[in-house]
């Protein structure tokens, strides 16, 4: 099949025994590449991608450098919120294939020396959850509706929900329930899609459930976890109303709201990773929770990360910061100084499989500190493509030489817009239907990645097929036709990655650099120089080699919107 599976990769098989000094645990520093499984690569040629696909596409990312993969779930579910609504949290779904076909990713994965993470949605189950299936059966008042968080509803007939809160993809939370005679009974609350019923984290047997999947995945050799939804397991006591709830936001609003909100960020919520960083440590190998918590300021993100709970928390802060220098540069330093408050790493991000694609955000003149809410066809500030992928490349060349460790989203390293013309019938983001369309939702960036520009499907499904059309413009973008092109946004990220662990960048520190305009963000980490300029005034080089530049260079300076790395001895 692709040109990268002939490919002669450098073969390092991870030794799982093996951990490291604390400190200098291979995350800390560590590139993460997220894969999410149904739009990666289709194996089987029915237009969802799955394990198998995957499997086969693994040397094109060692090729490309990254460090390690995380997979987003690919668990037994009805994929009424694409898998995020997990079935059984032990098996694998048919549409992605089976457990062994998980195996053989993982082996392929280590042999080629790339660690895989699995995502973890502890939050909620699937509504087809056998326990959640037994919890309607039971009725009120038993253990097994205990387990999830079912309430009496207010009126005088328990008419009314039990309270005020909305559902992060529109609508309201609760959903009433028909008890076993036939008649309206209790309310079930799903702070996601009513087929999402949250647990009650405050019930030891959920512990006691979530300690056994962890182990599940433990034993079969995952090297760690991203916890969905990470700020949300526990609901303040007596689930008060909220002030205003909000109808209409995007998820990535919905998930940053301030501290009062009754159900994000509670403090006992920390108890839940105190357990499972005990789990994760009976194992050897230095396995990894990161935190999906929206949670602001940074300050307070960091909770996530303290030494005896997770190790990594994603940082919303970086990837919600506009295309300007003061703001880049201030919430660089902030993340540092709050990670580093609890001896942990900084990580960055850009893009995932919940917001606008980094390139189309950075073209949307209208871009202010928050992730859009999805673009269609009726959005009225389109992104400028061209304008947005000359940033978003300068963008991630700056991300890549910060300290720490960095995530990317499956087909930034070909710099793939946010697919913007999807008609309304294929959408499925659950968000886009819970609010009649007035949200567009996730699907844009979630479209099957091209890989040959010249086969079916640009190369994802044998057969031509793809859930979600591939716009006819993604023929530029394949791996194929970028591989070898030094100007192609593919071997930009490449030379990025290599160049990054050449000189230790994830492990090192950042500098200031005085002198420059308040439009450029100067930094040194280790032996490398950074010049991002921001401002329209093009820079003079600094004194060195010069060893990466996002755009080509103008009269032997550093243009507008275009970041440059330097040796610097
Ligand atoms: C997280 C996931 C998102 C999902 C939601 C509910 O934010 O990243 O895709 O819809 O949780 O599980």
């Amino acid at each position: 099949m692709s040109n990268e599976s002939t490919t002669s990769v450098l073969h390092t098989t991870i030794d799982h025994r093996r951990s490291s000094a604390p400190g200098q645990e291979w995350w800390r520093s560590a590139v993460i590449y997220q894969i999410y499984p149904r739009s990666f690569a289709d194996a089987s040629g029915d237009g969802i991608g799955d394990l198998a696909g995957i499997t086969e596409r693994l040397p094109a990312l060692r090729e490309l450098g990254v460090d390690a993969v995380w997979l987003s779930p690919f668990f037994r579910s009805p994929q009424r919120d694409a898998g995020y609504d997990v079935s059984d949290y032990c098996d694998v779904d048919p549409i992605f294939g089976t457990l062994s076909d998980f195996d053989a990713l993982r082996d392929r994965a280590h042999g080629l020396g790339l660690r895989v993470i699995v995502d973890l949605v502890p939050n909620h189950c699937s509504s087809d959850h056998p326990w959640f299936q037994e919890a309607l059966a039971a009725g009120p008042g038993s253990p097994e509706r205990d387990r999830f968080m079912f309430r009496e509803g207010r009126g005088e007939h328990g008419e009314l929900p039990p309270n005020n809160w909305q559902s992060i993809f529109g609508g309201n939370a609760w959903t009433r329930v028909v008890e076993a005679d036939g008649t309206p009974g209790q309310w079930y609350l799903h702070i996601f899609d009513s087929s999402q019923p949250d647990f009650n984290w405050k019930n030891p047997w959920v512990w006691e459930q979530f300690r056994q999947i962890l182990r599940f995945w433990l034993d079969r050799g995952v090297d760690g976890f991203r916890v969905d939804v990470a700020h949300g397991l526990m609901k303040k006591e007596g689930l008060p109303d909220i002030a205003e709830p909000e109808v209409g936001e995007s998820l990535a609003e919905g998930m940053m709201k301030p501290d009062e909100v009754p159900y994000w960020a509670q403090p006992e919520v920390h108890d839940v990773y105190r357990d499972w960083h005990r789990v994760l440590a009976e194992y050897e190998g230095d396995r990894v929770l990161c935190a999906e918590a929206w949670v602001e300021p940074l300050a307070k993100a960091a909770l996530w990360v303290r030494s005896d709970e997770m190790h990594q928390a994603f940082n919303f802060s970086y990837l919600g910061t506009p295309w300007e220098a003061p703001r880049l540069r201030a919430v660089i330093d902030e993340s540092i100084a709050a990670f580093e408050s609890v001896g942990a790493p900084s990580t960055w991000v850009l893009s995932n499989h919940d917001v606008v694609r980094h390139t189309s955000r950075y073209g949307l003149s209208t871009y202010g500190a928050a992730p859009a809410s999805g673009i269609g066809p009726r959005t009225e500030d389109k992104p400028d493509d061209v304008l947005g992928l000359r940033r978003g490349r300068a963008a991630s060349s700056l991300m890549l030489a910060l300290p720490g460790s960095a995530y990317l989203y499956q087909g930034e390293e070909l710099g793939l817009p946010e697919v913007i013309e999807l008609d309304d019938h294929v959408r499925e983001d659950p968000t886009f239907h819970r609010t009649n369309g007035e949200v567009y939702g996730r699907d844009g960036c979630r479209v099957p990645i091209p890989w040959e520009t010249a086969a079916p499907a640009f190369g994802f499904s044998g057969s031509g097929e793809s859930w979600l059309p591939q716009p006819a413009t993604f023929a530029r973008f394949a791996r194929d036709v970028q591989r070898g092109d030094p100007a192609s946004t593919l071997e930009l990220y490449r030379a990025a990655l290599s160049l990054r662990a050449q000189h230790e960048l994830g492990s090192g520190a950042v500098e200031w650099l005085p002198g420059y305009g308040d439009d450029v963000v100067a930094l040194r980490n280790r032996s490398v120089i950074v010049i991002a300029n921001l401002g329209a005034e093009p820079v003079a080089l600094p004194e060195g080699a010069l060893l990466l530049a996002s755009n080509p260079l103008e009269g032997g300076m550093v243009p507008t919107d275009t970041t440059v790395w330097i040796a610097a001895d």
